[in-house]
């Protein structure tokens, strides 16, 4: 899979998570072997990590030293990964290949990855809840309520059914982006209100706002990803391309065409960043950190 250059703070925190995963599988006590070196492969494979960035930068923005943010961080990679292998699954997307190596059901088999999936997800929540000397047990829970609800019935597994549900079918656009907002897009509001769950200084103008930021920039991430399954290659995503079209999925490009798509994800980015300007006019890391998210234009 392509690496990408990132900037020094960008750079920083990808490695401060990829260090904390590290550290959290080798240190993992496992009564399955095999099971736990299935989470591991799915975790320590290289994804971006910009849902555990998008914690921290917003954890900086917000004056919160990065261990207030740790655990989040952690917390949302187990969930996007979990998600991913299931994602793959021959029952869901059928594909084989992620992150440039065998999706987890190639690399080991069916059964632990949806064994894999399911421990990936019970971890985050372990990870949120264990004893926590920079977080009060109330602000934890709160944690543990946004992410349970951004990922279950609420948010992302319904994604996920409605994505399925519309294979082969003619959806509107706005079908289609509450597939995308519920999919994708609760996650990553996620990420953002669980870097503020740690800030006692926020105002709810800001929060307001912020939650309008996540809310942009998660819809346009999934708008990207569908452009990208037509307009890049495998190579460079580290997963096959041109699947959607394949298995006759209904995407923001197969609906409304590339150019259309494009100039929707420039409206998004722009949005995005109107709302963050509104949060906080000084940023400059979760500027980047959009950038870096929303590339195509
Ligand atoms: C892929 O997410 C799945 C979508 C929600 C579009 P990423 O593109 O963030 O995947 P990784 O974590 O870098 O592998
Ligand atoms: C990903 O959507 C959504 C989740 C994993 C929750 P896609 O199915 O488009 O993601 P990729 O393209 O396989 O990464
Ligand atoms: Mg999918
Ligand atoms: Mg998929
Ligand atoms: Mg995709």
């Amino acid at each position: 899979m392509m690496t990408k250059i990132l900037s020094p703070f960008l750079q920083h925190y990808q490695n401060r998570i990829n260090q904390r995963l590290k550290d959290l599988f080798s240190t993992l006590p496992a009564p399955s072997d095999r099971l736990r070196d299935a989470m591991q492969y799915s975790s320590l494979a290289g994804g971006k990590r910009l849902r555990a960035l998008l914690v921290y930068a917003t954890g900086h923005s917000f004056n919160l030293p990065p261990e207030y943010v740790d655990t989040q961080a952690i917390a949302v990679e187990l969930m996007h990964t979990y998600s991913l292998v299931h994602d793959d699954l021959p029952a869901m997307d059928d594909d084989d290949l992620r992150r440039g190596e065998p999706s987890c059901h190639k690399a080991f088999d069916e059964a632990t990855a949806i064994l894999a999936g399911d421990a990936l997800q019970t971890l985050a929540f372990e990870q949120l809840s264990k004893p926590n000397a920079q977080l009060a047990p109330a602000q934890q829970l709160r944690m543990m309520h946004i992410l349970s609800t951004a990922c279950g019935l609420q948010g992302m597994a319904s994604g996920q059914a409605l994505d399925l549900a519309s294979l082969g079918q003619k959806i509107n656009i706005k079908s289609l982006q509450q597939i995308d907002e519920l999919k994708t897009g609760a996650l990553i509001i996620a990420c953002v209100h669980l870097a503020l769950a740690a800030s006692l200084n926020i105002t709810s103008n800001q929060m307001e706002q912020m939650h309008f930021f996540a809310e942009k920039i998660g819809l346009a991430f999934q708008v990207q990803d569908d452009l990208l399954d037509v307009l890049s290659d495998e190579k460079s995503m580290g997963k096959r391309t041109g699947k959607d079209a394949a298995r006759k999925k209904p995407t923001y490009p197969s609906i409304l065409g590339v150019d259309k798509s494009k100039q929707l994800l420039t409206i998004l980015l722009q949005e995005a960043l109107g709302h963050l300007q509104t949060a906080l006019p000084n940023d400059i890391y979760l500027h980047e950190l959009t950038r870096e998210m929303i590339f195509i234009n």
